[in-house]
């Protein structure tokens, strides 16, 4: 199977160990060390960062060129010409759908909307500040409730059935979520909508007032989930398949992905952009910020920019980019104070030398944050529009793992607590 091999010498072990080197179809090869542990020595590499832990055939990044493919095609290129639900195809497939299957699989995810009535029960348990993710991370556990005795996750039609079931499911119980917060009652999914422009009639409907949803807002609403949709092996993805590799259940499995979702080094920094802003304040304020973020000596950082993995830029930045002008256009929002210091800071950071340096671009989440703020989401809601999104790769993921042998997620550790003692007498 490979050609090539990697020896590793330790010292103490008279001969160097062989591991075989194996070529992914693009990006970087990887040195299969699961031979070392027969030989008693465990790798170390705590947040995995030269890490492979997993083949996979959905997702490529390539951080240093700015690129982001899903089954091979370019983000770009999917914002521009396919839907969300035909991405949710392509990631769960392999291949994006001729008319026949997108009608099908519009028809089947329309299908699968509503919630069982008992949901609501959930919701009624919950105060009414609770924070949306906690109640999202809940309500997807709480699926796998009504889903179990018949799923069985070695057959392929009903990992199919959960895919569609969850990704379907998602918006309204995002919706939900919001509507619990400020006591409205929950709207019903209307099926002759299309996904995006469904999730905003549940977010801003009431039953006596349904809302006429602007077309912008709804595509806008589109692509902010198109461009969540996948990102490889993330923390929350990894999260489901790690807890995916036990065999449990596809919804406790999606709910262990939104709880590692939640934190602001992940789906919370779209939050905490808006926070910042907001702390600006004004624009007078700006200079300010501008020095502390460069101060050594402060811990602060400017929210929204800079990737662990994108050093040139984010493609999904460059898309999201276009989405906010249209968005802050057509909703009027350009003089508002609050998205004045935004694109000040956006301009003072593409222009000054720190941030050219150190190639600190704005990230996704500082124009979905913006996006998200003026079509009126609240910011407590933003991780959870992001879950929504980023569904159909954590279900694709969970698919493409369980679709060939696998073997359960187990690290190993460096112990470095007391060796063998015994408890005094
Ligand atoms: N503001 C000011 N300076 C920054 C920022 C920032 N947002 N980000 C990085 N830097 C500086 C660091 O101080 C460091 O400077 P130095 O070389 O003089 O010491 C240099 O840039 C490199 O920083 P690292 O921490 O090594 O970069 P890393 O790749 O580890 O961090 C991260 C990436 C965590 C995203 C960081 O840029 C950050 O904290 N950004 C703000 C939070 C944010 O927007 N997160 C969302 C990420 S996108 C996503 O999750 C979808």
């Amino acid at each position: 199977m490979s050609e090539k091999k990697a020896q590793l010498t330790i010292d103490g072990v008279a001969d160097p160990i062989e591991l075989p080197v194996y070529e992914g179809s693009t990006g970087p090869d990887v040195v299969d060390v699961r031979s070392l542990v027969s030989k008693g020595i465990f790798t170390y590499d705590p947040g995995f960062m030269s890490t492979a832990a997993c083949d996979s055939e959905i997702t490529y990044i390539d951080g240093d060129k700015g690129i982001l493919l899903h089954r091979g095609y370019p983000i770009e290129q999917l914002a521009e010409r396919v839907s969300f639900l035909d991405t949710c195809y392509l990631l769960l497939d392999g291949e994006l759908p001729n008319s026949t299957e997108k009608a099908e699989f519009e028809n089947s995810i329309r299908y699968h909307t509503m919630v069982d009535e008992q949901i609501h029960q959930f919701f009624r348990g919950f105060p009414r500040t609770a924070h949306p993710m906690a109640m999202l991370v809940g309500v997807v556990g709480a699926l796998s409730a009504f889903y179990h005795d018949t799923l069985d996750n070695e057959n392929p039609e009903h990992r199919k059935l959960a895919a569609h079931r969850i990704i379907a499911k998602m918006p309204t119980l995002a919706a939900m979520c919001y509507k619990h917060g400020v006591g409205q009652p929950f709207m019903y999914p209307q099926n002759d909508m299309g996904f995006a422009e469904n999730f905003l009639h549940m977010m801003f409907g009431t039953p006596c007032d349904p809302p006429k949803v602007s077309k912008i807002l709804s595509r806008a609403m589109d692509t902010i989930f198109l461009l969540h949709a996948d990102h490889e092996q993330n923390a929350s993805t990894s999260t489901v398949r790690l807890a995916g590799s036990t065999g449990a259940n596809p919804y406790a499995c999606i709910a262990s992905g939104i709880a590692a979702l939640w934190g602001p080094a992940h789906g919370g920094a779209n939050e905490a952009v808006l926070a910042q802003l907001a702390e600006i304040g004004d624009e007078s304020n700006i200079e300010e910020y501008i020095l502390r973020a460069k101060d050594k000596d402060d811990p602060f950082r400017l929210m929204g920019f800079g990737h662990r993995v994108y050093k040139n830029f984010d493609p999904r930045a460059t898309v999201m980019r276009g989405i906010c002008d249209e968005v802050l256009d057509e909703l009027g929002l350009e003089n508002d104070p609050l998205f004045r210091i935004a694109r000040k800071l956006e301009k003072i950071a593409l222009e000054d030398e720190y941030f050219i340096e150190r190639k600190l671009y704005p990230n996704v989440d500082f124009y979905s944050g913006i996006i998200l703020k003026a079509i009126g989401i609240p910011t407590g809601l933003f991780t959870v529009i992001f879950a929504t999104g980023r569904t159909p790769g954590w279900i694709a993921h969970w698919d493409e793992m369980l679709s060939s042998p696998y073997k359960i997620g187990r690290p190993r550790q460096l112990y470095k607590g007391h060796a063998k003692r015994d408890i005094p007498s």
